[in-house]
This record gives C-alpha cells, structure tokens and sequence, in this order.
C-alpha cells in the first residue's frame, strides 16, 4: 500500500510517501521519502506560536515539500500536455486557503496522478488554522487523484512515531498489549493506558501547562530563544558537566499524589520568582537553575509513570511527543527502566518532533483494522 501522509498541526510542515508491505506474519515500511519544513526560526521572534502565520507558512511550504517528497519517491511525472482538472470543485474545496487557491489547481494540472493507495492527514489536536490548510490539502489531493483520505489523530501519531526506528526501511514491532504511552509535547502531557490500535483510556494529563510548555517558558524566563527545551538542556549539561553545587531547590508538583495527573505551572512560576527576587546573577546560576528545572520536571515525569506501570502490572512504554528529545530524560528513564523491569520503546531517530511519517503509520494501523476515521475537520481538541 502507498501512503502519502500530511502533518501541519503546529510548527513544522511535514510531508511523507511510504511503501507498507503487509504478509501474514509482520508489516514492512519502506520510508521512500520523509520532508519536513521548520517555521521554529520565524515563531521564535514571538516566543511562540502565531495560529495565523503559521497557516500562511504551511500554505507556501506544502507545494514545495509535496514536490520533493514525489521526485525523491520518483513518482513524480510531469503531463506533456496538462490535463484539464475540475478547477470549480478545486477552487470550492480550497475556498479559505487564498494562496493554494492559486497554486494548487495549476500544480496540479501539470503532474500525473501519482500511485498512491491512501493519504493521511492530522485532523487534530493542534492549532486550527494550521490544521485547516493541511485538511484541505489532503482533500484537494484526494479529489484530483481519486485517492482516499484518513484523518488523523495527532497524538496517535505521536504513540506511533515509537513504531519506526527512524530508518529507511523497519518492520512494524510485535506489541504486546496492552502498553502505557506517556506523551510529552508542547501541548500535552498525558499518560495513556492503550489495549489495543485505537483503543485508548487518558489515566492523567498536566492540570495546566504541559511539560514541553514549561520549558519554553522557564526559557523565555532565562532569557533564552523558543524553543526552550533544546536551550534549558543544554545549559542543564553545562552545569552537570562542570559539577556545579545545588544552588537552588525547585518544588516536584504533584509528585506524592494518588492521581496520575500533572502540574507544571507552580514549578515554572517557581522558577520565574527565583529569577526575580535577583538569585541569578552569572551564568553558572543559570545553568544551576537550568539543571533543577530539568531534574524536577524527570522526577516527577518517571515517578508518575512508574506508578501507572505498577497499578495496571503492564511492562512496556511508549513514549513520544517533542520532550521526549530531551537526553537527561532519556537516560534518567532507561535508569529506571532497568531497576524496575519495564521496556521502553522511543521514537526512532529524528521522529521525536512533529513529523508526516508517525501520522502515516497511526492512519495505517486503524485503517487495515477497519476503525472509523476521523471526520475531516480540524479539531484543536480532539480527544482519542
Ligand atoms: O511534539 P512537539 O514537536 O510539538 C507539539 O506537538 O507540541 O513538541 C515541542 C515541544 C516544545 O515545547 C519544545 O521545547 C520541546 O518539545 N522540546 C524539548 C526538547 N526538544 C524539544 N523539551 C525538552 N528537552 C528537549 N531536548
Ligand atoms: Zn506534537
């Protein structure tokens, strides 16, 4: 089966086409092409997300992206003569993306339907605009192609992004389930109990900010760039590196509690007090503070976890969504893995952030078992 797969929920334009071959006994992916198209840099000068130039961005980069990843597949084939194309239901479909109202039925009109099977797209959650433009791609796609099209659930995408190594070619793992996924992102910080592909049952999520959140804040507090998770860690490493004394203790929000839910805005106000009442003074008291932020965040991230591990007796997680980048986490886990007996599986390589691949795969695997897809309409809050 070919699948072309679509990703515009936040930040990064992505575009995917992979080859699943399915026998009897395992599922085989052969990764054909795999783009994704940053906006990090542009939102930076905002310390965040802008809902309405990221819509922008992605309208200008799928074109391009979708390019790439066809003439890299080799499937991309120009007409010698372009083929008219419906432009009316075209123009009707793309009605509120202004500039791939322009481009795309042109673009269109010039390639040769590409063999693809199934196109996957994220419907939610995530930014709505931004979610709109790669909907209405994908539909626009699906109309001049006659190819079908499945929406997705991001962070399905993200449990699935902990299926693929990260290379070119990799075999569907056998899971046993049932698993805990604990995603980490931007938006989210969950802990969800999985029984089986599609079915899933959230045990806790942050009260307020999520995890990926707070470290852009505490960033932004600390004078830092967006995103803040890469910067906190790397001055986190400075200070272990140069074994800097403990000059500050930050609280562990929750960490005692009989729930499995979070909190990390009383850790990043913490922070924020810490800076203000002047107790950072050098850049070793940054990378000080950076490190305590760090350790309390993972302790409180592996205590919870271990917790719903234990409760529900399940000895594989999966964890996904952009924190899951962060090296200290990484290690501190795979401590705890060991002296507790549980397995993890992580994102393979360059998969921890937003990315078309992990939501090729979470639409493949509810799609050959014949799940409902999702209505194909953003939806900044949809739920499993
Ligand atoms: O999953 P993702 O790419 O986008 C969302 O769906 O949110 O996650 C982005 C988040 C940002 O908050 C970013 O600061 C955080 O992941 N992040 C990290 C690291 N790399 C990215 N947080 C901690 N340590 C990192 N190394
Ligand atoms: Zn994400």
């Amino acid at each position: 089966m070919n699948i072309l797969s679509i990703e515009t929920s936040a930040d990064e334009t992505s575009v995917a086409f992979l080859v699943a071959k399915e026998t009897k006994k395992s599922t085989t992916f052969l990764v054909r092409a795999h783009e994704t198209s940053s906006q990090v840099a542009l939102h930076a000068t905002y310390g965040g997300i802008f809902p309405n130039l990221a819509k922008r961005e992605h309208a200008q980069a799928l074109i391009p992206l979708l390019t790439l990843v066809l003439k890299k597949s080799k499937i991309y084939k120009e007409f010698k003569n372009p083929k008219a194309v419906n432009k009316k239901k075209l123009e009707k479909i793309l009605e509120r993306e202004h500039s791939l109202k322009e481009t795309l039925p042109t673009f269109l009109e010039k390639i040769t339907p590409p063999k693809i099977d199934l196109i996957t797209v994220t419907t939610g959650p995530g930014l709505e605009p931004a979610l709109w433009v790669g909907i209405n791609f994908a539909q626009a796609l699906s109309f001049a192609w006659g190819v079908p099209v499945y929406g997705v659930n991001h962070m399905e995408g993200h449990i699935a992004s902990s299926f693929s190594s990260g290379k070119k070619t990799f075999t569907l793992p056998h899971i046993q389930f049932p698993v805990l996924s604990l995603l980490i992102s931007g938006g989210h910080t969950e802990l969800v109990l999985v029984t089986d592909i599609g079915k899933y049952k959230i045990l806790g999520q942050t009260r307020d900010d999520a995890v990926g959140e707070a470290f852009d804040k505490v960033a932004r507090t600390l004078s830092l760039p967006y995103p803040g998770g890469p910067e906190i860690s790397r001055l986190a490493l400075q200070a272990r590196e140069k074994n800097t004394p403990q000059l500050y203790t930050l609280p562990r929000p929750m960490i005692g509690t009989k729930d499995f839910d979070f909190s990390f805005s009383g850790l990043k106000t913490a922070v924020l007090y810490t800076v203000r009442d002047k107790k950072i003074k050098t850049e070793t008291d940054k990378e000080a503070l950076a490190r305590e932020f760090e350790n309390a965040c993972t302790e409180v991230l592996i205590a919870k976890t271990r917790k719903a591990l234990q409760k529900y007796a399940i000895s594989t997680l999966v964890i996904g969504g952009g924190v899951s980048a962060n090296r200290y986490l990484q290690t501190q886990f795979n401590i705890d893995a060991k002296k507790n007996k549980y397995k993890i599986l992580w994102p393979g390589k360059g998969l921890t952030g937003d990315n078309a691949l992990m939501i090729a795969l979470a639409g493949f695997l509810r799609y050959t078992r014949n799940k409902k897809p999702r209505p194909l309409k953003a939806n900044g809050n949809l739920e499993y």
